[in-house]
């Protein structure tokens, strides 16, 4: 087997955020089960938000509470602030994900602070995560383009990188939260990745295939040393703060291409389809990569 790529199923807490309906805790548990079941070993399980935020996310304790994951799963859940670190760790959270969104008008949007308060929450929420000896992974959200302000620099975005990754996050990782970056703006962002003295390696991406290019983008940083990567099952996902956000890029899309390219993700990928098939069943409509129809076919449906 060639290279090893890092998937993180960010479908559970992306995916189902913003659903319309309520999905039951014991949907969220089976979907969680689904990926389990089908190899993912990473796994964003929910977020500890305020439920008036976020309604969908209001059962977080009783997700990570109900869950049931073999010893080598890494499952993580996103907290906004001390008051979510301090839920989560109280539900038995072992890896925590803080979110700061590269401008100004989406932090404010997002979590109500400004740029400088969310990046002084997110290094206050790292140091006490550290403190506890959990792990943490640190998003920049709308790393490429932001749904208020347009386009990021991608210095701007590399250096809020540096930062949290100073503060102790274990992975950074660059959100193209509305899914608006071309390959040329993979290459951007990675480049001032690595002039910010970040390797790529060392980094993820989340990847929204809004304008269908997140299978592209996968490709291109790959090419640029990324080897960790969310996504979500089925495309599921969208961010109930920024307008115009669309599915991510689907798990089972990116481990056919890995595997057809020689890399190993130690994901099955015929039984994700059955995860597939859960999320389409707890979101009520058809949902599926765009390798979905064809794979679909050959199992007979
Ligand atoms: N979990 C649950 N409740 C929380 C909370 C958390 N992490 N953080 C704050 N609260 C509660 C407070 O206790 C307070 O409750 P009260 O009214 O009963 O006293 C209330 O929420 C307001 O607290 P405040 O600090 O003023 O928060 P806010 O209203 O400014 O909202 C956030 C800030 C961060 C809590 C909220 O915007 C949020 O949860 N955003 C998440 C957005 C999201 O999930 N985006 C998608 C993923 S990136
Ligand atoms: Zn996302």
């Amino acid at each position: 087997m060639g290279e090893r790529l890092l998937v993180t199923d960010v479908g559970p807490r992306d995916g189902l955020q913003s659903q319309a309906s309520q999905v039951p805790t014991a949907g969220k548990l089976e979907l969680i089960g689904a990926l389990l079941d089908a190899g993912v070993r990473r796994i964003e399980a929910t977020s500890f938000v305020s439920p008036q935020a976020v309604p969908q996310m209001a059962d977080a304790d009783a997700v990570l509470r109900g869950l049931v994951a073999p010893a080598d799963a890494e499952i993580s859940v996103l907290v906004p602030n001390l008051r979510g670190l301090e839920r989560a760790m109280a539900a038995g959270a072992k890896q925590v994900a803080v979110v700061l969104s590269a401008t100004e008008t989406m932090n404010r949007k997002n979590i109500r602070m400004g740029l400088d308060e969310a990046l002084q929450a997110c290094k206050a929420t790292l140091a006490q995560a550290a403190r506890q000896g959990l792990r943490t992974r640190g998003y920049v959200a709308v790393a490429f383009a932001c749904p208020f302000e347009g386009p990021v620099a991608p210095g701007q975005a590399a250096a809020l990188a540096m930062q949290l990754r100073e503060a102790g996050a274990g992975e950074v990782v660059m959100a193209d939260t509305i899914g608006a970056a071309a390959p040329v703006d993979i290459l951007a962002v990675t480049s001032a990745l690595r002039q910010a003295g970040l390797d790529p390696t060392d980094a993820g991406m989340h990847l929204h295939d809004t304008r269908g290019m997140a299978l592209a983008n996968a490709w291109c940083a790959i090419g640029e040393g990324v080897r960790r990567f969310d996504a979500s099952i089925g495309g599921l996902g969208g961010c109930p703060f920024a307008p115009g956000a669309a599915g991510n890029l689907a798990t089972e899309d990116l481990v056919l291409m890995a595997r057809q390219c020689g890399m190993d993700t130690g994901i099955d990928f015929e039984r994700l389809l059955d995860a597939v098939d859960v999320a389409a069943r707890l979101a009520g409509y058809p949902v599926g990569g765009r390798s979905y129809r064809w794979q679909a076919h050959g199992r007979g449906k």
